[in-house]
């Protein structure tokens, strides 16, 4: 044989073994049928592709990874296994949104390899529900991934179509998460967190996000081709997107679907991707409504800091104590107690003392009065996000805060995004991202150090949520949105459509310590208690009327809800407060019965402890008539229901306190018909008739 011929049989051997052996199309469905995952290797490209009753949700996108010092799962693969799985079970959350999950799916392990060699694989495990589906990637240990692990790059794709709306906030600007929901056709998009929503041509809703991130980065969308996103995970300073060893799995990817917009809050893939509990008996978790010192620094009556208006006092906390003791509130947060709030604090994160009180705050005497009470501080560790600050003193802090009887601690990370504070092994400082794989490792070090000592965790500023609660119950929720606050000061404020885009979006990750309830809906045009501190510029307010922000109790889920203005405020305002006084924080069962994305949501919710129900509903600056079925009641039963309903003449501008508050018999089954102001809302208690 001539030495051309041997080339050209050797390199046709080559191309022959480069190519995959033969392409392959694998299907999953959901177990009602009507979402189906296509996974495919054409051409030697990992695809997936989701459809919904037959109409495409993700075009066929790509799947892979790279590696900094390893070769990578990009090009020449093909799929060399796969194995099937189905699972329906129920299990029980200790709180929550309701007390019984199911998990119903069916599962598609595909392994793939290089054509070209046997030695490396890369495993995507699919799972199928009737309300989405989720992915991880699965790298085994193997010779081709010896050593230090380090990823570059994450290849996913998400095809969602240019056209398709979205709805989303933007993933790498200075504020974190805390950007109100910005609306746009996807191809227009640049960048996105998750959840992001989406609504395609066809209708069909949908939301990508992540579930389980664990030792990992987070996600965040980022547009290739218009209406293609890739995902981008949120690296180190200087160094590569994730560290790690294998074997390890990447966190969920999800694809959240459903024909109607409130078809994903009724979902519970998030929850049922994470781990189950790994603390045991969490009985010390507690679920429940709380008041604090927070709303007065907000509105600039009181300070964090050390002045004649020092929010942290004794004498203060005591007036809360009391105040939660009458009323039937559970906690007592205390913000500003500890040394390092002097000053500039939003820059100054070395300075927090986290086991010293200021001189006017005695927390040991404050937590035995709370106890003899029968109400609890809640603690506070604001850490201005300078990490190794706070590691440093956390098992003292959190020592500190067990032995006086705290059992929640509320945590704060206010700093410029990717000015999180990093001192390395030689001492020297770095500034990491609030997304990134060192602070998602942060995060669960407090979670597991506080559950050490029976304490749950409530962080502001965080990384955000994806469902690990379910495997640290202690982690009870967490801001990472904006919240009330911005109608303190923010400008502009949250616009009367915010907490029914915050339904569709924000809270599908889990709940949020958004803070409701202020009854005083002008707080800066007071006079300022202080001629050197004025208010805040008066045109900031909550942009709701007073029944909306009732109804904001049972519409945005949380296990810890603040009643956030003053004592004095809600002492004005008796009837409307009965609300608060008598709405539940932990539930047996959730329904999201109707709402479009932006404009509305209803929402109806049994209480775990009265089995009472409640419904709450928002409507955003178009007041509307709302008809909702009652057919979460007992169909026929009769109830009274006490409604909190916006008066006929309110209007969140212009005459936001006016409401109706009536009693009513209604009928399980039956429609329960009611205006909503513009900016308005809906709350209602549900006694059965005896
Ligand atoms: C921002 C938090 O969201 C807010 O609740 C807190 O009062 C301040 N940081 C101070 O920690």
């Amino acid at each position: 044989m001539t030495k051309l011929w041997t080339r050209m049989i050797a390199a046709a051997v080559v191309a022959w073994a480069a190519a995959p052996l033969s392409a392959e199309t694998l299907e999953l469905t959901s177990p009602d049928g009507k979402i189906t995952v296509t996974v495919k290797d054409d051409g030697g490209q990992a695809t997936y592709a989701v459809s919904f009753e037959g109409e495409q949700v993700i075009a066929p996108s790509k799947l892979g990874m790279l590696f900094a010092e390893h070769h990578g799962f990009e090009r020449g693969l093909a799929i060399a296994g796969s194995i099937r799985a189905s699972k329906d079970t129920t299990w029980e959350q200790p709180w929550g949104e309701r007390r019984l999950v199911r998990d119903q799916h069916n599962e598609l392990a595909v392994t793939f390899k290089p054509a070209d060699g046997p030695d490396r694989q890369m495993t995507v495990r699919f799972r199928a529900f009737d309300t989405g589906i989720g992915f991880r990637y699965e790298l085994a240990e193997q010779a081709a991934l010896a050593g230090d692990v380090n990823i570059t790059e994450e290849l996913t794709q998400f095809g969602v179509g240019e056209k398709t709306t979205m709805w989303y906030t933007p993933s790498d600007e200075f504020n974190r998460y805390e950007y109100l929901t910005r609306v746009a056709p996807a191809g227009k998009v640049d960048d996105a967190h998750t959840p992001a929503t989406f609504r395609n041509e066809a209708g069909i809703h949908f939301s990508i996000h992540e579930a389980a991130l664990v030792e990992y980065s987070s996600m965040s969308l980022d547009q290739l081709r218009p209406g293609n996103f890739e995902s981008k995970l949120r690296g180190w300073t200087g160094g590569p997107k994730v560290k790690t060893k294998a074997p390890f799995t990447s966190p969920w990817r999800t694809v959240q679907v459903a024909r109607e917009a409130v078809g994903l809050i009724n979902s519970d893939i998030i929850l049922n991707l994470n781990e189950p509990n790994k603390l045991g008996d969490v009985s010390w978790v507690e679920p429940g409504k709380y008041v604090g010192i927070w709303w007065a620094m907000h509105i600039r009556d009181r300070s964090w800091g050390r002045d004649q208006i020092h929010g942290a006092t004794t004498e203060e906390t005591k007036r809360y104590i009391d105040f939660a003791a009458k009323h039937g509130f559970a906690g007592v947060l205390v913000e500003g107690w500890n040394i390092g709030w002097d000053g500039d604090w939003y820059n100054n994160g070395d300075l927090f003392r986290f086991t010293e009180p200021m001189p006017d705050f005695d927390l040991a005497e404050l937590g035995r009065y709370a106890v003899s009470k029968g109400v609890r501080l809640i603690g506070h560790h604001e850490t201005s996000a300078n990490i190794t600050n706070y590691e440093n003193q956390i098992e003292a802090a959190f020592d500190l805060y067990q032995k006086v009887g705290v059992r929640q601690v509320k945590t704060g990370y206010v700093a410029d995004a990717g000015d999180a504070v990093r001192i390395d092994e030689n001492g020297i400082r770095r500034y990491e991202w609030h997304d990134s794989q060192f602070m998602v490792r942060h995060h669960l070090k407090v979670v597991t150090e506080a559950a050490k000592r029976q304490i749950s965790i409530n962080a502001h500023e965080p990384v955000k949520d994806t469902g690990l609660r379910r495997t640290y119950p202690n982690w009870l929720a967490r801001e990472g949105a904006r919240g009330m606050e911005y109608n303190a000061w923010g400008t502009p404020p949250n616009p009367p459509e915010h907490e029914a885009m915050l339904a569709f979006t924000r809270m599908l990750a889990g709940p949020m310590d958004f803070t409701p309830g202020i009854f005083d809906l002008k707080p800066n045009e007071r006079a300022p208690l202080r001629p050197d501190m004025p208010r805040g510029d008066p045109s900031n307010r909550p942009e709701t009327t007073l029944a909306k922000q009732l109804a904001l109790y049972v519409v945005l889920y949380s296990p810890v809800q603040m009643a956030a203005d003053l004592p004095e405020n809600y002492e004005a305002k008796p009837d409307a407060f009965q609300f608060i006084k008598d709405v539940e924080a932990d539930w047996e069962q959730s329904i999201a019965l109707a709402g479009e994305i932006g404009d509305y949501v209803a929402i109806a919710r049994q209480g775990r402890k009265s089995k009472e129900w409640f419904l709450g509903a928002v409507t955003d600056e178009q007041a509307r008539d709302l008809s909702v079925p009652l057919s979460f009641l007992d169909k026929g039963k009769r109830y009274r229901a006490q409604v909190y309903r916006d008066g006929p003449d309110a209007d969140w501008k212009t005459n936001p306190y006016a409401m109706v508050i009536e009693e009513k018999l209604v009928t399980g089954g039956e429609a329960f018909a009611v205006r909503l102001a513009a900016g308005g809302g809906v709350a209602v208690r549900f006694i059965p008739v005896k």
